[in-house]
């Protein structure tokens, strides 16, 4: 016989409802300590890439400003062109730390006012090579370390360590490569002061789909003209050296 003479027929419902019930809430409570200890994680690592940053702007001047601004570039033209927040987050870390590697080219080299020699010109261009060593212990980054190896590649080829070219070139290295040669023209040169925005944006026009990918083009020129609109502070132009 059954011992549950007086239950009702509905409060076994009733009870597996509030059972059920209890453990959605439970689920929900997880999940949201989840992403709150991945929106700690993902702070913890933006600090300690800013630290990297700020390592090479105390050894080169000419990179205060310039991580910062392409960094946040890159990332708007990433969002821009609608990858998902993950990807733009990266792009937006890479672009932050894309001349890390500088931290390992001589001083002579760096900081000479000139134009380099051709010798110098290979110890230069080994900084993408050496930025993606530094930044190759972490896994959770190594899409942003071959963005960081690849951001002076070029769409038609010309570009180095690899001589990459079109879509063999991460879009994220792309993208960077785009905010990276807008910030070198607005800014002052040992030889030249610094190109209007105007004057910048026909250079970028002109090199798209040469040089530069043009949708990542397209995608800045919009997001650089909404900001100027908006006249933003993106920080201090230097007036010390090119971009290489
Ligand atoms: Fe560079």
């Amino acid at each position: 016989m059954a011992t549950r003479v007086n239950a009702a027929p509905g409060d076994d419902l009733t009870v597996a409802y509030r059972r059920l019930n209890a453990a959605y809430q439970q689920t929900l409570r997880y999940a949201e300590d989840v992403r709150r200890l991945y929106q700690q994680v993902q702070r913890a690592i933006y600090q300690s890439l800013l630290g990297l940053a700020n390592a090479l702007e105390a050894k080169d001047a000419y990179t205060r400003g310039h991580s910062e601004r392409v960094g946040a570039w890159s990332r708007g033209v990433a969002a821009a062109l609608g990858l998902p927040p993950g990807e733009v987050d990266m792009i937006g870390q890479a672009g932050l730390l894309h001349d890390i590697g500088k931290i390992g080219i001589p001083e002579g080299v760096l900081r000479k006012p000139g134009a380099l020699d051709p010798e110098e010109w290979t110890v230069m261009r080994n900084h993408p090579l050496i930025g993606a060593q530094i930044v190759a212990p972490f896994d959770f980054f190594t899409g942003g370390a071959l963005m960081i190896r690849h951001h002076h590649e070029r769409w038609d080829g010309s570009g180095y360590p690899d001589g990459l070219a079109g879509d063999e070139i991460l879009l994220g290295a792309r993208i960077i490569a785009v905010a990276d040669v807008y910030d070198a023209l607005t800014s002052n040169r040992p030889y030249r002061a610094a190109l209007s925005h105007a004057t910048a944006l026909e250079h970028l026009t002109s090199a798209a789909g040469l040089t530069l990918d043009e949708d990542a083009v397209s995608a800045f020129v919009g997001l650089i003209e909404a900001l100027s609109t908006a006249k933003p502070d993106v920080g201090p132009r230097s007036a010390l050296r090119p971009s290489r």
